[in-house]
């Protein structure tokens, strides 16, 4: 029996209007969360603001605030049986093929076997949950770390901010006023960004009406390719290994040569390019500036760094007129503040929890089954015996 397939989507699903939201709107104009315009946002908010408004759908007044942050903080301590399996992380990483963002999924699901909302997927159970897998992938992040390091557990400290939290957690040092601010302002950058691959994935995932454990696990999993949020560490590896070719000094000829011999070979450079954002991303400038001032203040290697990211920015824009997207400053602004390159990733996680669950909570107040069709390109029919 032959169906008649319909029209092939172009490859990617480039351009096609996946389903509505009313959290995020993403175009080369603004980007926008909740009507509110991103540099607006990184200038004036704090991520703890951010993720309240992404959340409930509206600015916190001070009392609401007051609550979110004391509830977050509450909820930080993770269940003893992720913290066991913690304890092994560096042994997963040094011993085995094990990454912390796939230690991190692992984490978030075992967070889910115990939690007391686990499979209720009503809007209070769903609010409830996402406040706490909030609260919690910075001291998953924490712990994976310090193991890795050879420390003792640090405990959360109730009197930091998610994005300072996140930093004395993962490395055991009290962050700085400006560090603290930097980390913020990223987590603002990389809390939403409608229908990309991650937060569709949970919306697929949530879809089904399974659980929201289970939706943020399938997120992170999306996420850590280096076409989506890997591209963070994609980016710094590949400035690394720019300065490993080139040596110690930015010279432009040398710099000019390896892109152009990138070129020839049609490789792609991380931290560049995007399918909405055609003519720059909105978020890249933000965090550039940040993170060179913190390069600035740490000294001239860091600001070589950011140097060289500016050459190899130009030449790509010269070259290719392809821009880079927020995760190329990101790359040089994390290892300026000293953060180990794996755990970049996972930093996104701790911030786009806020979208995805959003976008879960979205989905199923108003859900219907997620199932587009393909267009067939395989063989006619024929039989299995001749
Ligand atoms: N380096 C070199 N060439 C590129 C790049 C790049 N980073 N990005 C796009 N191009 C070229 C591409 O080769 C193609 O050229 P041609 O038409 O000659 O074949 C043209 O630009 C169009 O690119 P595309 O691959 O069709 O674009 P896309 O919309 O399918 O892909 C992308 C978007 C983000 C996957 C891609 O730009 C890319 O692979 N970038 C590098 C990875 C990256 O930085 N990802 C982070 C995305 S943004 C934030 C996030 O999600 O974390």
């Amino acid at each position: 029996m032959s169906t008649t397939a319909p029209a092939p989507a172009t490859k990617g699903l480039e351009g096609v209007i996946a389903g509505e939201t009313e959290i995020c709107n993403v175009e080369q104009s603004a980007l926008i969360y909740r009507g509110y315009e991103i540099a607006d946002l990184a200038a004036n908010a704090t991520f703890e603001e951010v993720a309240f408004l992404l959340l409930e759908g509206h600015k916190p007044s001070p009392e609401e605030l007051k609550r979110f942050t004391a509830e977050l903080v509450d909820a930080r301590d993770i269940p003893e049986e992720a913290k066991s399996f913690l304890t092994h992380s560096a042994n997963l990483v040094k011993n085995h093929s094990g990454v912390p963002m796939d230690l991190l999924r692992t984490a978030v699901s075992i967070c889910g076997h115990l939690d007391p909302d686990c499979q209720d997927n009503s809007a209070d159970a769903n609010l409830r949950k996402a406040k706490r897998i909030l609260a919690q992938v910075p001291t998953i992040i924490g712990h994976m770390q310090n193991n890795i390091d050879g420390r003792d557990f640090v405990a959360h400290d109730p009197d930091l901010s998610h994005a300072g939290n996140l930093l004395w957690m993962m490395t055991g040092e009290k962050p700085t006023a400006e560090a603290e601010k930097v980390m913020d302002v990223s987590l603002i950058l990389y809390a939403e960004h409608d229908y990309n691959a991650s937060t569709f994935t949970s919306r697929v995932i949530a879809g089904t009406l399974a659980d929201m454990h289970g939706a943020m696990t399938g997120a992170i999993a999306a996420l850590k390719g280096p076409l989506h949020g890997g591209a963070n560490e994609a980016a710094m590896d590949m400035l690394s290994e720019i300065r490993n070719d080139i040596g110690p000094d930015n010279d432009t000829g040398k710099i000019t040569d390896w892109m152009h011999k990138a070129f020839e070979e049609k490789r792609k450079l991380m931290g560049f390019g995007h399918r909405v954002y055609k003519s720059g991303d909105h978020r890249a400038p933000i965090l550039h500036g940040l993170g060179r001032k913190a390069a600035e203040a740490r000294g001239p290697e860091f600001v070589r760094l950011f140097e060289l990211g500016e050459t190899v920015q130009n030449i790509m824009e010269t070259d290719k007129k392809i821009y880079p997207n927020v995760d190329f400053p990101c790359g040089m602004t994390y290892f300026t503040m000293g953060i180990p390159v794996p755990q970049y990733t996972p930093i996104f996680v701790a911030s786009r929890v806020s979208g995805w669950a959003a976008h879960i909570m979205e989905q199923h107040a108003n859900n219907r089954l997620i199932r587009p069709r393909a267009a067939y390109s395989g063989p006619e029919t024929r039989k299995w015996n001749g």
